[in-house]
């Protein structure tokens, strides 16, 4: 079998046989499709990115019909069960789990750059008391990289590993220090004795206790949660951090703008919307009149579909069986009858079934969030924390790409031809 399209360009009868690889062909094999010599050549068109494959990636697998998601080969749910973010995220950044002694290196690395510079420190007092804690993550990130010049060395890749490992290990920090502000409290410095995440709950939660003692199955499960959300192939956030990084942007600025892609609501906010949803319900008696409502498109089932998953979301199943853990520690969420029982009546309703909409990571991820008693606010910060994992090494796989140069994506034209500039006390036509 040829591994070959074939195109047939009816304006001018010509045939072209264009190459087609990993069932892909490349859009730059278009250009050779032209009615003349001058002529530019065919381009494709696709908004969103619906159907281009911006580049090859060996980071993260999603099989949306499947419901697969895979790090580097590893399916998620065992290493939700097994690993660590710590060790999850070395995998993601380089390839392979980590042996012991790398793990231990790793570990003791980003332990020691918690710490965040005292000028900046200084400049989170600027922010008003009720600014929106990812507005601060967001510009924190850009501000970072004015501490560190050598950044920029992007193609260098030790100092791009020092960079790498100062974001890890400085994310909870900064996520900590906007919720401490938010609620007017002293930020906590980091404990370099306790884990990556139970040292984020000390710097979240301790009050006047001289050492902060995390609840393991607390620690656990927010560990479980950034396995979970550390990496999600090109989404809108990883797709920022390579475009902007592609132009050679340091890491600190190319993840400012991956942060600021996750703060919009149709990327890392739909758990707060969940959580929302599932007041205005109100009572588990409601279910079946809201979803109805669902089915007549008067709103939607806020945490189910997914452009890409066409099956359950492997994540909302382990974040499921999660969330029962932690209630036994924080008290049962109440919230969690409405979500069963809508989840249980969506999973038999044609109209849900038809279409292929299953819960997603977000339907149960805020109650948990919020028993642990982050405001919703914070939902975003949580899943920066671990995205930025994901992001880095998306970045990175694009820095490391030969492929790869500056994104620039073409247009179509639809303005107006060529005319002439008319002087302000002659013109009478209002844009309005
Ligand atoms: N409730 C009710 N109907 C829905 C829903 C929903 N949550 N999602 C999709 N549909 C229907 C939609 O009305 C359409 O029906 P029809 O073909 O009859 O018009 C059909 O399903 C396909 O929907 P679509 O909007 O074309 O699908 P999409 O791939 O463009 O949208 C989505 C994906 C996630 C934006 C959408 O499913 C949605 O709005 N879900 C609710 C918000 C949500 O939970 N978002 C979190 C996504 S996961 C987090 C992340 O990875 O960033």
């Amino acid at each position: 079998m040829s591994e070959t399209l074939t195109i047939t360009d009816n304006r001018t009868g010509k045939q072209y046989e264009v190459a087609i690889t990993d069932g892909t062909i490349r859009a730059a094999d278009l250009r050779e499709i032209k009615v003349s010599e001058e002529d530019f050549g065919l381009m494709s068109y696709d908004p969103a990115f619906k159907n281009t494959a911006s580049c090859r990636s060996a980071i993260t697998l999603i099989d949306g019909e499947r419901g697969i998601l895979r790090y580097r080969g590893y399916p998620i749910e065992q290493l939700a069960e097994q690993s660590s973010f710590l060790e999850v995220a070395y995998l993601l950044l380089n390839g392979e789990l980590p042996t012991a002694d790398e793990h231990a290196k790793w570990v003791d690395e980003i332990t020691h750059h918690t710490y965040i510079h005292e000028y900046l420190t200084k400049s989170m007092d600027g922010y008003r008391y009720d600014a929106h804690p990812m507005g601060m993550m967001v510009s924190f990130l850009g501000a970072l990289s004015t501490f560190y010049e050598s950044s920029k060395e992007v193609r260098n890749p030790a100092v791009r590993r020092e960079h790498i490992i100062k974001i890890i290990a400085k994310m909870p920090t900064l996520a900590a220090w906007t919720f401490r502000h938010s609620t007017g409290r002293p930020y906590i410095y980091p404990d370099n004795e306790l884990s990556y995440t139970g040292n984020f709950l000390n710097m979240l939660f301790r009050m006047a206790e001289p050492k902060y003692e995390p609840h393991p199955v607390l620690e656990r499960a927010l560990d479980v949660l950034f396995i979970l959300h550390a990496d999600h192939e090109q989404n809108c956030s990883a797709n920022s951090a390579r475009a902007v990084g592609s132009a050679e942007t340091d890491p600190y600025c190319s993840l400012a703008a991956a942060a600021a892609a996750l703060y919009g609501p149709l990327h890392g906010g739909a758990n707060e919307a969940v959580l929302r949803m599932l007041k205005q319900i109100g009572h588990i008696d409601n279910v079946p009149e809201f979803i109805q409502a669902c089915k007549d498109r008067k709103h939607r089932l806020m945490g189910f579909g997914h452009r890409v998953y066409k099956n359950y979301d492997p994540r909302a199943r382990v974040i499921k069986t999660l969330a029962h853990d932690v209630f036994k520690v924080t008290g049962r969420n109440p919230l969690i009858d409405i979500a069963l029982e809508l989840e249980t009546i969506a999973l038999n309703d044609e109209f849900f079934v038809e279409r292929k909409l299953y819960p997603n990571v977000d339907f149960y991820s805020g109650l948990i969030y919020q028993s642990m008693g982050f405001p919703t606010t914070m939902f975003p910060v949580l899943f920066a924390i671990p995205r930025a994992a994901g992001w880095l090494a998306q970045w990175q796989e694009m820095i490391t790409d030969k492929e790869q140069k500056i994104a620039r994506p073409r247009q179509i034209y639809i303005g107006h031809d060529e005319r002439d500039y008319v002087p302000l006390d002659q013109r009478t036509q209002s844009a309005s």
